[in-house]
């Protein structure tokens, strides 16, 4: 029979059909938690020490104290993907508040719930070029910064869910969302970049959006290629008449967007620049600077909680 893959959970390593939360938990009650999405390439985690800088951020926003040190945490992230012999992985890691009663008070939820999970997932970049999506501009607005703000990177997700039902529903790939000012903000799950007469544009924070790794990553990288890149805010107008528009995100890395609302970016392709840092990024992801190296790291035995 084949090995079950193994997952985190509080302090062990369980067989993932044993990894099972409490219903009292509050992370499923309320949505009253945080996460992250991570991913390894060829055996290094990529930008792991941003992403767990991130996770502390979101924890300590929601006063929500995580059991482990950043070290040990990080140390989680890596030995659960030795555990499951993964070169290649996408890994969520999550804390929620942890079990209570059934009233939203967090103070009576005693310990946090820790779990890590890590599934192999192949990288998408390569020498072809990025998917094209096709996408709409959503009803739905992001939440404000002063909030449910998406600065947080909690558990509630459905300001995203509700703009991916619409782009379901209007048989394309993704919603945009704008914010309560009526400025781009991001997509469902990825920041979004606007390239007009060959500078690149981005929003900024003031449009609640996730401070995104790939996006933090992706302004320097224009930096050093000598790429006029912007944090600014970004009209619709500016979206739907751009020469290029692409997504960025730690899972489905860079998507160029081909049509908004029925009308053609650009070409509806690929676009030069979207093309240039595309292929830049492929070649980053797996330079030994960008990441933690998960196989040569010393190993620690799983923290208790
Ligand atoms: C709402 C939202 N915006 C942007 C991003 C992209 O962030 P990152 O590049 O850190 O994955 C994500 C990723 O999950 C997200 O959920």
């Amino acid at each position: 029979m084949e090995k079950e893959p193994v997952v985190y959970l509080d302090g062990k390593y369980v067989e993932k059909s044993k990894a099972v939360v409490s219903v009292f938990d509050h992370g499923l009650l309320y949505g009253d938690g945080v996460f992250e999405g991570i991913r390894e390439y060829a055996g290094s985690v990529f930008r792991l020490d941003e992403h767990i800088d991130r996770l502390y951020d979101s924890a300590k926003s929601l006063h929500l104290k995580i059991p482990l040190s950043k070290d040990q945490m990080t140390e989680v992230v890596l030995e659960t993907l030795r555990r499951n012999h993964l070169r290649d992985a996408y890994i969520r890691l999550v804390v929620s508040r942890g079990v209570g009663d059934l009233g939203v008070d967090p103070q009576l939820c005693k310990d946090p719930t820790v779990f890590v999970i890590a599934e192999p997932m192949s990288s998408g970049l390569g020498p072809r070029d990025p998917k094209v999506v096709r996408a709409i501009v959503s009803s739905v607005r992001r939440d404000s910064v002063d909030a449910t703000s998406h600065e947080i990177k909690s558990l509630n997700y459905l300001n995203s869910i509700l703009a991916k039902i619409e782009s379901n529903n209007a048989g394309v790939d993704e919603a945009i969302l704008l914010d309560s000012r009526g400025f781009v903000s991001e997509a469902s799950v990825t920041n979004v970049f606007v390239v007009k007469g060959g500078i690149v544009s981005t929003p900024s924070s003031a449009a609640g959006i996730l401070r995104g790794i790939t996006r933090g990553r992706i302004i320097k990288l224009c930096g050093d290629l000598n790429i006029e890149v912007r944090e600014t805010d970004v009209t619709r107008f500016e979206l739907v008449t751009a020469d290029e528009v692409f997504l960025a995100g730690t899972k489905s890395e860079i998507r160029a967007v081909g049509m908004i609302d029925g009308g053609k970016i650009g070409s509806g392709g690929v676009g030069p620049i979207t093309r240039r840092l595309y292929q830049e990024f492929a070649k980053l992801v797996v330079r030994p600077e960008e990441g933690l190296p998960v196989f040569q790291a010393k190993t620690l035995s799983a923290p208790a909680r």
